[in-house]
């Protein structure tokens, strides 16, 4: 649930989970993002402790990992929040909102802005996880004009993207009909039995030092890169559906373009994260082959257990760009998988390197 920059693909960690740890083993994950890891971590029974920033990305992880038990409560909330629509909420009060949202759907995404309780209750956060995913994602996907459903690019891009387009009016969705369907799909797949999970929103450098130590046998990561994604305002969108204002913020950008404050972060992360991983623990981080990002996460890795074995490998995976839903294609990105593991877990190790998608090319 919820696009997000460098989602992990599920059958990545499900390798990944089943063949570094045993069912009941805790699994880590400071930088969770949309909480793929944690995820199939808790459905195959290893609790797992999540760690993620982002509040957009709190809320897709926290609502998988820990969703409404009952969807006709969530249901039930869907027509709540429908009565609680004033007609004030209808009104657009942008050329932005005018292109992007229809009347209707405007207010109910202003009415759910108000009433959802998403930090606090576990069927608000579900339906809240529902809305914040459709909001930006086009016809019939979605409740908006045509969007890229991952960045948010700015108000005045997309105006003059649908003007350009001749996309001058959104569908005109009817968001209950189409958040009761949406709904009802996902719980038809059931719920998986899923072992009791953390997802914690905040600072990782804070939140590993606060919690009281996880034993993880896995740490699986995939950090923010250096100077490539800002993980605020291309999520402007959705964060205002969690109460900020319908705008980009470039006081809270999350850019990590400053090399050195990147390096202390991923230093300090690691560092704090040691306390959290038992003696025989193994470090899987997944990150962009970007020579600065890749090396300073190995550095902060290897400076964090200097008595494991380090070894780094490439991979190549095919996807479309982020920027998809504007038109470009199909893009292939290089990626760097860094795995630390103690000497006596080398033949674990070699199953992993040796029947990866990665080529794995240094040991140490
Ligand atoms: C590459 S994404 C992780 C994506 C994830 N693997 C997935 O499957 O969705 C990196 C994440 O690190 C988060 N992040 C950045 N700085 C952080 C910090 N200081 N503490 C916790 N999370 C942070 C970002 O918000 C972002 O969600």
């Amino acid at each position: 649930m919820g696009r997000y920059y460098a989602m992990f693909p599920a059958p990545f960690v499900t390798r990944a989970v089943t063949t570094f740890t045993a069912p009941g083993d805790v699994v880590l994950d400071p930088f969770s993002g949309r909480g793929n890891a944690p995820f199939v971590a808790a459905a195959l029974g290893r609790p797992a402790v999540a760690v993620d920033i982002q509040p957009v990305a709190w809320l897709f992880t926290a609502a998988k990992l820990l969703p409404a038990q009952q969807p006709k409560r969530v249901l039930a909330r869907v027509r709540a929040i429908e009565r609680a629509v004033r007609p004030v909420d209808r009104r657009s009060r942008s050329r932005f909102e005018t292109m992007a949202w229809a009347p209707a759907v405007r207010g109910f995404l202003k009415a759910a802005r108000r009433e959802l309780d998403w930090r606090n209750s576990r069927v608000d956060r579900t339906l809240m996880a529902f809305v914040a995913l459709h909001m930006q994602d086009s016809y019939p996907k979605g409740l908006s004009n045509r969007f890229s459903p991952t960045v948010a690019h700015s108000a005045s891009y997309a105006v003059r993207w649908w003007t350009a387009r001749g996309l001058l009016t959104p569908p005109a969705t009817d968001p209950v009909a189409f958040l009761t369907d949406r709904i009802a799909r996902r719980y038809a797949f059931g719920l998986p039995a899923m072992a009791p999970s953390k997802p914690f929103l905040g600072d990782a450098r804070l939140k590993l030092a606060q919690l009281t130590p996880c034993r993880a046998k896995l740490l699986i990561t995939s950090p923010p890169y250096h100077d490539v994604t800002d993980y605020w305002n291309d999520h402007w969108i959705r964060l205002w559906i969690l109460g900020e204002p319908l705008r980009k913020n470039w006081r809270r950008t999350q850019k990590h373009t400053n090399l050195k404050e990147y390096r202390s972060l991923m230093t300090t992360v690691f560092q704090r994260a040691k306390r959290h991983l038992r003696d025989d623990g193994v470090v899987l981080v997944r990150c962009g082959a970007k020579k600065r990002t890749a090396e300073t996460c190995e550095q902060a890795i290897r400076e964090a257990w200097p008595t494991k074995r380090v070894l780094s490998g490439r991979t190549r995976v095919e996807r479309r760009g982020v920027a998809s839903g504007y038109g470009h294609g199909a893009k292939v990105v290089e990626e760097i998988d860094i795995v630390a593991a103690p000497q006596e877990a080398a033949d674990t190790v070699q199953g992993w390197t040796s029947g990866a998608e990665s080529t794995y090319q240094k040991a140490s």
